[in-house]
């Protein structure tokens, strides 16, 4: 399996499983058939809520000795009411107790929004009036403290635009290791690659396709499906592989990680073979090309008439 560098040496395999949307009662079995298959990235978050039962099967999968914990990569996510310095252990800590870990390979903040403490995801109007105002100075500084004390191995965000990434390095120290955004073909993310690489952060691809699962609260309805799109049938069809294959391996190409959730072991899988796909450059080329451009995950649930924030805050090309 292809792996990512971070600065000190340590290895991030490129393609790892994701877990948000996986329902309790079902991720157990993914995260064990995903290990037994050869996965060794495992990307977690707070509020994906299952990170108990991810953490179940890591401990069954260590006690059985198909992996060692020194083999696994694990991220997890802060989650948007944990942003205050003294928070940020607390939030770590619950996630640690439920993954049964005693550290995280990774650890992100989630989105660059504050919430008020206890609030979970922001799917009713009222709750746009759970925001609170922490600064992501501050956030960043307590990130900076958990791996300092050997907690997490490396920190990172989620959802970050270039300005907001400004903010963390301006805060001096050690910078953000990891920019985790949506990418796909209809969503290069061409210029926050750039940035990124000239920060020497890596990059991990969320919803590579198209999380088609998601609520139908946070989905619109004319949305386009990322598996009917002609070229990357096309490439499909060529190399005898599925369209997903064609999505997850594109992002292995772009030396970006890439996390597609499954629960169907058939499924995860085939999305774990896809690091064998090599494309020619011509048809690496041709999904690089590819016209139609589409955010899924908008943001728009974070936004509102009593929000402070805006999708601008979020996204740069708004
Ligand atoms: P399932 O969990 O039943 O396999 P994303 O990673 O972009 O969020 O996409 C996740 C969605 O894609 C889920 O609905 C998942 O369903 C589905 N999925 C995962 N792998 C494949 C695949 N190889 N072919 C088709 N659908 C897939």
């Amino acid at each position: 399996m292809k792996t990512l560098t971070f600065n000190n040496g340590d290895q991030l395999p490129i393609l790892g499983l994701g877990t948000w949307k996986s329902k309790p009662g079902e991720v157990f079995q993914a995260v064990l058939w995903a290990l037994e298959a050869g996965y060794r990235h495992i990307d977690c978050a707070a509020i994906y809520n299952n990170e108990k039962e991810v953490g179940d099967a890591l401990a069954r999968a260590i006690a059985d000795g198909i992996v060692k914990r020194e083999d696994l990569f694990v991220t997890s996510k802060l989650w948007n009411d944990c942003h205050r310095l003294e928070d940020v252990r607390k939030g770590l800590s619950k996630t640690l107790m439920d993954l049964k870990l005693d550290y995280l390979d990774l650890y992100l903040i989630h989105w660059p929004i504050s919430f008020k403490k206890g609030v979970g995801f922001a799917e009713s109007r009222e709750q746009f009036y759970t925001y609170s105002d922490v600064p992501l100075a501050q956030t960043w500084q307590g990130m900076q403290q958990v791996k300092s004390e050997g907690l997490v191995r490396h920190i990172g965000v989620s959802n970050f635009n270039i300005s907001k990434l400004e903010e963390l390095f301006a805060v001096g120290g050690q910078g953000p290791e990891m920019n985790q955004v949506e990418m796909h073909p209809y969503l290069r993310q061409d210029k926050l690659v750039e940035y990124c690489r000239g920060k020497e952060m890596l990059m991990t691809a969320y919803s590579p396709l198209g999380s088609g699962d998601r609520s139908t609260s946070i989905k619109k309805s004319d949305e386009p499906n990322l598996f009917e799109d002609p070229i990357v049938k096309q490439i499909a069809d060529q190399y005898d592989v599925s369209p997903a294959q064609v999505l997850i391996a594109f992002s292995i190409h772009r030396d970006i990680a890439v996390i597609p959730k499954s629960v169907n072991k058939e499924r995860i899988n085939q999305n774990f073979q896809s690091a064998t796909i090599q494309f020619k450059s011509p048809d690496l080329d041709l999904l690089l090309g590819i016209k139609n451009q589409y955010r899924f995950i908008d943001g728009s649930f974070f936004t509102g008439s009593k929000s402070p924030y805006s999708l601008r805050d979020l996204w740069e090309e708004v």
